[in-house]
């Protein structure tokens, strides 16, 4: 192989991060090295310094034209390659930020343009032109492969491909949405830039988006052999257009009527890039690619102005920020560092995290055998243990069922998740606890249980075991207060069903050490969970912010409102689930036992209602016996209202609500709250309550979370909505000192324009 005189390498050797000049061998700024094989293959490899991943920013689009200058002006290249150097990231897309910070039209053009006429180059090459993927391939990482006319990807699990910008509000606007349709017909490519799917190796080969497997150690010889044998075949291949009758003007007419009208049910108009996707593609599976290319970059300069996409961009760089979340910050930094004991000695220096290799779970119930199930795919050495045989048994059942229904969804292997299950080791007595680096405790919820498990486990554990305990609503310092290291004390609180759910709160307490709270971040991270810090609290952040207005709704509906009109209000203005169907889903009993408790903690304007334990009283528990305010089938079909519910009705004072009245209720409730808990400290951050609440509870994440929500109407309309309700007799609404004070100056709760984060 010869070095290819790269872009970067003309310029002078610059020096390395060390200070250490680096000469011709490594060139700072050199994004794409290039080298020349003796069979006259030209091979481009991305590997961005200092960095995990390979993105396109202008630069990367720069450097790949003046080696494609060099590539089109060498007569004797037979072919050409482009690979990645990364671990696990062939290109991960485009620099967000780009379309974040400078969304100006003209700029956003610009850059599509550039990416855009790059891409064509790639596909106008007269040699052939062979992706070889390893690792994830997304957005305009798989663009760049669509250019080019054929498509090898390693089958390991890190290899993910797919067109994900709807999920950003964007869509795929580097020949994506032109060529995906012409590489695999109408219909697919619809499926996945509709959806924002991204594939793992194998599903990608059955739908067409790579053209063949290869193991990773073979991966660029393949390529460059197949440029070898195949030669211009593979071009000619590459260059054909679909013309297969799912293509033609009659057919994207039907499939543009059909999922419009789906698609305008299913995201009720509030994702606008999903429809303007499929205008996109649909008209330009029929019409030539440059008309094509001309709509993408039209729509993409729209849709990049909407709030909307913003603050989808935002929750993508919330969700960044959690992954790389030190906790330091976070668990030390003004407001949430009360004064504890352990801010007062002498401050812990911040220390090199080991990753946690021996975890014990206390409690083989739901939550305990979920995090176990976890924790173990995750290459982690397990202890699960519970009262008796029985139950610990009980535990591993649930557990290899949690693997059986991976293995039928290909995120397992059968051996990789025979492998997880022997890493779990069941314990019915009491085990050894010294070698284990952190104890999660999901036993009961009840503090004195825990507060006895505490000490006890206090003493099995080893000198630098983290003690951490998964309670949805017990005080972190009243259960570690019993131990005689209350410091290595922490809450780690997951939500169920654990391995749907990304968010884990990790809480600390009065006496929690920073350092424990760091650990116990990273060690979420480790578990490809994301973390958010919260003080010691009651209700922590989520169900904090969360039941207030789980209450209301059972507070209207007791009041007259109907269940479709309470639950519609919400799901018009973005949740998941309407708020009583939620009651449903978590339980009537557990929803009653958390209000119960929240309601004791802020008796002046938070008070159960009776509803709930009349519900029980009835029999009717929610989804776990089929009966609540809806009646649930046991096949998944979207359940009918409990036609008995509406003897529950106590008056008739909120019947006459319009479903936007409802909705300004709870959702005024949720922003108060979370403005609240800024306040007083419980998290750091306005992005950290947004956060929690978009991972914690879906909260419509296209609105960026309640205190997002509340700078786009603006605090003076926030409390003027919530005092008039509070002046009607309803002081539960009065809006917090926080909200007040910015309705009178004018504050917003991000002040930085055009950033997302
Ligand atoms: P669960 O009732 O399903 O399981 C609790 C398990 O702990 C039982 O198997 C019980 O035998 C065992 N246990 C009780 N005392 C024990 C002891 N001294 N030593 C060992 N095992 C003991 O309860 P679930 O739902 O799993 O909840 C566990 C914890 O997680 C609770 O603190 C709960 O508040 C919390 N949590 C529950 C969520 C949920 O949605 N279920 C969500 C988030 C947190």
């Amino acid at each position: 192989m010869t070095n290819l005189a790269s872009p970067a390498s003309k310029t002078d050797a610059r020096t390395a991060p060390s200070g250490r000049e680096t000469g011709n061998q490594k060139v700072m700024n050199e994004l794409i090295h290039g080298h020349i094989t003796d069979d006259h293959i030209c091979v481009l490899t991305f590997d961005r310094p200092d960095s995990s991943a390979n993105i396109f920013d202008r630069a990367t689009l720069a450097q790949l034209n003046e080696h494609l200058n060099f590539v089109e002006g060498n007569s004797q290249l037979k072919g050409l390659v482009i690979t990645s150097a990364k671990k696990a990231i062939f290109i991960a897309g485009a620099d967000l930020h780009s379309f974040s910070r400078s969304a100006q039209a003209e700029e956003v053009r610009a850059l599509v343009e550039m990416g855009q006429s790059v891409f064509n180059r790639i596909a106008k090459l007269p040699i052939p032109v062979v992706a070889a993927i390893h690792g994830a391939c997304v957005g305009g990482g798989y663009e760049i492969c669509l250019a080019c006319h054929y498509r090898l990807a390693t089958p390991d699990k890190v290899t993910k491909i797919g067109l994900p910008e709807t999920q950003l509000g964007l869509l795929p606007a580097w020949g994506g949405s032109t060529r995906l349709p012409r590489l695999v017909g109408l219909p697919k490519a619809l499926s996945i830039i509709l959806a924002g799917k991204t594939l793992a190796a194998k599903q990608a080969l059955k739908y067409g988006l790579v053209d063949d497997l290869v193991p990773r150690e073979y991966l660029v010889d393949v390529a460059c052999q197949r440029i070898k044998t195949a030669g211009q075949q593979l071009r000619h291949r590459g260059l054909k257009l679909i013309t297969v009758a799912t293509n033609r003007t009659l057919v994207a007419k039907f499939l543009n009527l059909r999922l419009q009208a789906d698609l305008l049910k299913k995201t009720r108009g509030h994702y606008p890039a999903v429809l303007k996707a499929l205008e996109v593609v649909t008209r330009g599976a029929t019409t030539s690619i440059s008309d094509s290319l001309k709509q993408e970059s039209e729509a993409l300069v729209q849709l990049v102005q909407t709030e909307t996409c913003k603050n989808l961009i935002r929750v993508f760089f919330l969700q960044e920020r959690a992954r790389k979340l030190s906790g330091v910050t976070a668990a030390t930094a003004s407001p949430l560092a009360a004064p504890s004991q352990a801010d007062q000695r002498a401050p812990s220096q911040p220390e090199v995290v080991a990753p946690v290799k021996q975890l014990a779970v206390i409690g083989a119930g739901v939550m305990g055998a979920g995090i176990a199930q976890w924790a173990s795919a995750r290459e982690l050495k397990v202890i699960l243990r519970d009262l008796n045989p029985e139950l610990v048994a009980k535990g591993m059942a649930g557990i290899a069922k949690l693997y059986e229904q991976g293995v039928q969804r290909h995120t397992f292997s059968k051996l990789e998740a025979r492998s997880g299950l022997d890493r779990i080791f069941p314990a019915a007595a009491e085990a050894p606890l010294r070698n284990a680096d952190l104890i999660i405790e999901a036993a009961v919820e009840k503090l004195e249980v825990k507060q006895q498990l505490f000490r006890r486990l206090d003493e099995l554990a080893g000198p630098r075991t983290i003690l951490a305990t998964n309670t949805s609503a017990l005080s972190i310092s009243e259960i570690a207060a019993g131990t005689r290291h209350p410091e290595r004390v922490v809450g780690i609180h997951f939500f169920n069903p654990v391995h749907r759910m990304q968010l884990v709160e990790v809480i600390f307490g009065q006496r929690t050490d920073p350092q424990v709270v760091r650990r116990a971040v990273k060690f979420v991270q480790q578990i490809g969970k994301l973390p958010v810090v919260v003080k010691d609290s009651p209700g922590f952040l989520v169900n904090r912010i969360l039941m207030p207005y789980l209450i209301e709704a059972g507070h209207l509906f007791e009041s007259g409102a109907r269940v479709e009109d309470v639950d519609e209000a919400m799901l018009e203005f973005g949740m998941p689930m309407g708020p009583l169907r939620l009651i449903d889903e978590v339980g009537v009993d557990v929803s009653q036992h958390v209000a119960d408790t929240l309601a004791a903690k802020f008796s002046t304007r938070l008070s159960a209602p009776a509803l709930l334990s009349k519900m029980l009283q009835a029999g009717l528990l929610g989804r776990k016996n089929g009966r609540g305010f809806y009646l649930h089938a046991r096949n998944n079909k979207e359940p009918d209202v409990n036609p008995q519910i509406d003897q529950f009705h106590i008056d008739a004072r909120a019947a006459n609500l319009s479903r936007e009245q409802l909705r300004t209720r709870m959702v005024m409730l949720m922003v108060n709250e979370a403005a609240r808990c800024l306040e007083e400290g419980i998290v750091a951050e306005a992005a950290d309550a947004d956060f929690g609440m978009i991972m914690g509870t879906g909260f419509a994440p296209f609105r960026g979370g309640p205190l997002r929500y509340a700078d786009h109407l603006g605090a003076a309309q926030v409390v003027a909505e919530m005092n008039g309700l509070a002046s009607a007799g309803a002081p539960r609404f009065a809006a917090c000192a926080l909200l007040q004070a910015m309705a009178a100056t004018g504050k917003k709760f991000y002040e930085e324009q055009g950033d997302h984060v």
